[in-house]
């Protein structure tokens, strides 16, 4: 007798007209989860392009505010801010100073939009420090924790005095989360949140932010000893388990693409919010290789972002957010 004929699953029959394919998506991309991380630079008149991030630049108050109203217009629910100082010092001062770069964006930025969208601050030393280390350093030149989560306390109250709604660690620092927290609860601002880089590496595709910020690290050094290695995935779930336990609200995967297996990770261990961090070399090697011709640069933006969302991000910091608005809205 003749075996039974293998069983063919028709699934090309979902597949066949756009709206078949639009009803049964499993993953979604919506304006909803997008959120862009906007630059602010002291002592500038005009906005300064940035050329390794094409469509993006330093701004100053004024052109931020228009980006943010413009963000606003196209239904984005919020943007994450990054500071650029003229003053540079071996503790970063500028980031905890009341009238530092960051905090006067944000109290102009609240003027002009309100609660219309969610301000977020990055919380971290490098672009203010003058050895582009994310804390300070000891004798032997190695990053201090304990001093410096004790100044990211004092950054987290800064920006929450000036209208933060989020704060976002980034620097790596053990503890860090829960300095933050108590130091905010301390001053009043229990109602603040924090959004922690809880899974960051150490990456080589962070290389055209630091052009965004005008850092570089003393003596070419690098993070390698406080951000994650890239070889580790288990190490991550370390880390985000530590910053839930000391109060994080929400979590954050960075980079985003080569993050996938953790991102899925994450989502499967926690319930709070999961981000993802879409980052500068990722923006950066799409629009190059769009620029030489060579790949769909809004379809691949598209197709990444949507990969995203699939692992199990709620929401993504991409610098194509404005972008990518325009492209699912149009
Ligand atoms: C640290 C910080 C960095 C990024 C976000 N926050 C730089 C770094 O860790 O070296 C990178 C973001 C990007 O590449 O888009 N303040």
């Amino acid at each position: 007798m003749d075996p039974a004929p293998f069983p063919v699953q028709r699934l090309r029959r979902l597949r066949r007209t756009p709206a078949l394919r639009r009803l049964v998506a499993e993953a979604r991309l919506g304006i909803d989860d997008l959120i862009a991380p906007l630059f602010v630079r002291e002592g500038i008149d005009t906005p300064v392009p940035i050329a390794s991030m094409p469509e993006q630049s330093q701004h100053t108050i004024e052109s931020l505010v228009v980006e943010a109203k413009r963000l606003v217009s196209l239904g984005i629910p919020g943007l994450i801010l990054f500071g650029v100082p003229s003053l540079r010092d071996a503790t970063g001062t500028e980031a905890y100073n009341p009238g530092g770069i960051v905090q006067r964006a944000l109290r102009a930025l609240r003027d002009a939009v309100g609660d219309q969208l969610v301000l977020m601050t990055d919380l971290c030393l490098d672009e203010y420090t003058d050895h582009g280390h994310c804390g300070v350093l000891g004798v032997d030149g190695a990053v201090l924790n304990d001093p410096t989560i004790e100044l990211y306390g004092r950054i987290a109250v800064a920006q929450a005095e000036a209208g933060s709604d989020v704060v976002a660690p980034s620097g790596m620092m053990d503890g860090q989360v829960a300095a933050i927290r108590a130091a905010l609860d301390g001053a009043g601002y229990d109602q603040v949140a924090i959004l922690a880089y809880a899974a960051k590496y150490a990456s080589a595709l962070y290389g055209p932010f630091r052009d965004a910020v005008d850092v570089s690290i003393v003596g070419g050094g690098d993070r390698r000893a406080y951000q994650q290695d890239p070889h580790n995935r288990r190490e991550a779930l370390s880390e985000i388990a530590q910053d839930l336990s000391e109060g994080a609200d929400m979590i954050m995967v960075k980079p985003a693409m080569t993050s996938l297996d953790v991102l899925s990770a994450a989502r499967r261990s926690v319930r709070v919010p999961l981000a993802a961090y879409h980052v500068s070399g990722e923006y950066a090697m799409v629009h190059a290789a769009a620029a030489a011709g060579w790949i769909d640069g809004p379809a691949v933006a598209l197709e990444q972002l949507v990969a995203l969302k699939r692992a199990g991000a709620d929401f993504i910091l991409t610098y194509f957010a404005a972008a990518v608005a325009e492209q699912l809205s149009g």
